[in-house]
């Protein structure tokens, strides 16, 4: 996979697809990990001298129609305050002449603000291209290389795409771990939907040394297919008597095991834990697995990954190899499966 490490930067106009799909709360970034997660990439860009960096995302599902709710116009300012001193512009879509405009990074309003984007439409991605008059295209939108759209996988009839540093540190972590793991190797598994997470079992069985499942999962009664398997065993309840948190025996035992291996993947909530009464064990888990600096750590799935980032809001001693900004797009990596994303991306 050609990265933007192996390519001439210097004075070239470069487009950059990031995912800046982030959850907003009265036209506020609530959580603004992936707008962190695109730092490397557009500094290292300017400290090699690109002529103007143009970002272009995503928001939400406006279904290829403007509509303000979904305008990535706070995103903007988000990344303006993380820049500091670089100046960042923010223009529509449509606009002509990209190239000519004054500041050096500009982010373009939402693709999906046309339907071209979600048909994989070629001459929308190319009129972007023609504006911009870019150089050079970056696949940093880790989180969104399971569609096949416009920004993702039409783009590669126009220009070479490389991948970005952001997609790469994902793609390297999250193969690893599935590819050459350091072992003893632990998943804990969470969350509520056994259809989703069957197939994540059933995927690290041969892989994992130990599989942990915790969740509504467990507390439906999920019955293991095998001895590495351990599902969860004793819960905390409310008053009606709905196990809605793993209990602390079990939690004992996933903090043992996190402290046995070298290799630890966790996908799901162990609990109810947008209820600080049920947040225990994901809690207990995020701490003893955040502490442990002798291993791969590695955190994906959309809602895990929302509760680590605010957990380490507070806890600022605590850190992970990789806090995926993946929710789909790292499962079916994980999975195994093609990714348009990653395929349009130069060998
Ligand atoms: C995500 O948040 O998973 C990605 O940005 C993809 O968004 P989508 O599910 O609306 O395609």
């Amino acid at each position: 996979m050609k990265t933007i490490k192996d390519i001439d930067i210097k004075n070239k106009i470069v487009l950059v697809r990031v995912d800046y799909n982030v959850p907003l709360k009265n036209k506020k970034v609530e959580n603004n990990l992936r707008v962190r997660a695109s730092l490397p990439t557009i500094n290292y860009l300017l400290e090699h001298d690109a002529k103007k960096i143009v970002l272009i995302s995503h928001l939400g599902r406006p279904e290829g129609k403007e509509n303000p709710e979904f305008s990535l116009k706070p995103v903007a300012e988000t990344l303006q305050k993380l820049l500091k001193t670089e100046k960042v512009g923010f223009y529509p879509l449509d606009s002509k002449s990209l190239d000519s405009f004054n500041e050096r990074i500009i982010l373009l309003e939402n693709l999906r603000f046309d339907p071209g984007e979600e048909e994989n439409s070629p001459e929308f991605i190319k009129d972007i291209i023609d504006s911009t008059k870019a150089d050079l295209y970056i696949q940093d939108g880790f989180a969104v290389i399971h569609r096949a759209h416009a920004s993702t996988d039409a783009v590669k009839k126009f220009l070479p795409v490389y991948a970005g540093l952001l997609l790469e540190k994902e793609v390297e972590n999250l193969k690893k771990a599935i590819e050459k793991p350091e072992k003893p190797v632990l998943v804990i598994i969470g969350g509520s939907k056994i259809e989703d997470k069957a197939p994540l079992i059933e995927k690290f069985l041969p892989i994992a040394d130990k599989i942990i499942v915790g969740g509504k999962i467990a507390a439906d009664g999920y019955k293991p297919k095998s001895e590495k398997i351990y599902v969860a065993e004793d819960f905390d309840e409310d008053a009606s008597g709905a196990k809605l948190d793993v209990g602390p025996l079990s939690t004992a035992k996933i903090a043992e095991a996190i402290n046995d291996s070298n290799t630890i993947i966790w996908n799901g909530l162990l609990g109810k834990a947008e209820d600080s009464a049920f947040a225990t064990s994901s809690i207990i888990t995020a701490e003893v697995l955040g502490s442990k600096s002798d291993a791969t750590t590695i955190i994906c799935g959309g809602d895990t990954t929302g509760f680590i980032e605010n957990l380490v809001e507070t806890h600022k001693k605590l850190s992970y190899s990789l806090v995926s900004t993946g929710g789909g797009a790292a499962l079916e990596f994980l999975l195994g499966k093609e990714l348009p994303g990653l395929k349009a991306i130069k060998d």
